[in-house]
């Protein structure tokens, strides 16, 4: 039996609205679950609790909006529903069957249901998913007479359930596309780093647009152009499609003066250089087009060039790099001196600058042969890096 039902969704649900705050979830990659608290306190988030991979907090519906808009750092934010006890599939679908669907979906409307799951009865994700799509039809087959479409790939309306150890949350996915999708990176080749990891590292460096900022091995521009968006203060979330805008009664005004109120406090210019190198031509390229598409064309500069010839633009500013690393067989030996001579150029040109230095493999990042002054652990999807600090004094 469902034993808590979130009554505090408001109208764009259907749910009543109690003026009680919502409970909202960020799921998050792992490793970044701080830097999102500091995040969601930023934007007046309330009760915020980091977990494994996510972090729970309450507000109301303009700081959901302001989530949406704001994180950087988060994948999705949900919108929890209901939470009870599931022990069997028959369980999970008598919890699912009586809550409120025919207040959120109509027969025009399309739905889709995702799940995950961990240390419980019910083992697979797929038919937990199944079960509960089922009930959700059901209930409104019978209150309404109609169905809403199945639509896995683009649904108005994703249901997210997770079952861990036999608990059940029920959730409305409100982002649509994962957040990371900024929408501005053309992808190529070049092994670019997803943009909440890239804001992650950049959130880590402390880089606040107040020191140069050089990354000579740029790829697509990830990390210039993250860093570049934060010091600006501009809304990672600005100018996107997010899936609550599909649910019923979308708060279309409250959105607009949530908007506006954050980009009121974006800045249009940097007073110090930002460059971004490559020695790929076709990544250069790309750079320029994404921060064109980004909206921050004119304060970073990407060019062509090796990092064996990239000098300083001044005595003192902030290196951030993150060099290919053996993926590959016999990868990892054919990069071995690049990372001799990143150490060797850290220490000869570089002298009273901070370096960032993301190594997907530890003993390639042993070689550039300083003392890292800080590590903080990160994951590049299933890969477990350190991000490296150095002191070049
Ligand atoms: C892992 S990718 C960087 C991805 C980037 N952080 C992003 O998110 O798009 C490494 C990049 O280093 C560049 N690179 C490798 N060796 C280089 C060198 N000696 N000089 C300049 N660029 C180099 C590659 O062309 C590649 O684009």
């Amino acid at each position: 039996m469902t034993d808590k039902i979130n009554t505090s969704v408001h109208r764009l649900t259907g749910f009543q609205d109690d003026k009680k705050d919502l409970s909202l979830f960020a799921t998050v990659p792992l490793g970044v679950e701080e830097l999102t608290s500091m995040e969601l306190l930023k934007i007046g988030a309330n009760n915020i609790k980091a977990g494994r991979g996510g972090v729970s907090f309450t507000g109301n519906l303009a700081t959901l909006y302001r989530s949406l808009l704001q994180l950087r750092t988060a994948s999705r934010v949900l919108l929890q529903l209901a939470q009870f006890d599931c022990k069997s599939p028959q369980e999970l679908y008598d919890a699912i069957r009586i809550l409120p669907w025919n207040e959120m979906l109509t027969s025009d409307m399309t739905l889709a249901v995702d799940c995950t799951l961990r240390d419980s009865n019910i083992t697979h994700s797929h038919f937990a998913a199944l079960k509960s799509k089922d009930a959700i039809i059901d209930m409104l087959r019978e209150k309404t007479g109609s169905r809403p479409n199945i639509d896995k790939k683009s649904p108005d309306l994703r249901v997210n359930l997770h079952i861990a150890k036999n608990h059940a949350t029920v959730s409305l996915d409100a982002s649509g596309e994962p957040l990371d999708r900024r929408g501005w990176r053309l992808d190529h080749n070049n092994a670019p780093l997803r943009e909440t990891l890239a804001a992650a590292i950049m959130m880590h460096t402390g880089w606040d647009g107040t020191v140069p900022l050089i990354d000579p091995m740029c790829g697509s521009g990830t990390l210039i152009l993250e860093g570049v968006s934060m010091a600006v203060k501009q809304p990672p979330g600005k100018g996107r499609r997010f899936g609550l805008m599909r649910w019923r009664n979308f708060d279309h005004s409250l959105w607009e003066k949530v908007l506006g109120e954050e980009q009121a406090l974006a800045l249009n210019c940097l007073t110090v250089p930002v460059l971004g190198y490559d020695k790929d031509p076709r990544s250069v390229i790309a750079c320029r087009e994404n921060s064109r598409r980004a909206g921050l064309e004119f304060l970073a500069a990407f060019d062509l060039k090796l990092f064996e010839e990239v000098e300083p633009c001044n005595g003192h500013g902030m290196l951030v790099l993150n060099p290919p690393y053996g993926v590959r067989m016999g990868e990892q030996e054919t990069l071995k001196p690049l990372y001799r001579k990143i150490g060797e150029i850290f220490k000869r040109r570089f002298k009273g600058w901070t370096a960032y230095l993301l190594a997907g493999d530890l003993e390639l990042a042993k070689l550039i042969g300083l003392k890292p002054s800080r590590r903080y652990v990160l994951f590049n999807g299933p890969l477990e890096c350190r991000l490296l600090k150095y002191e070049l004094y």
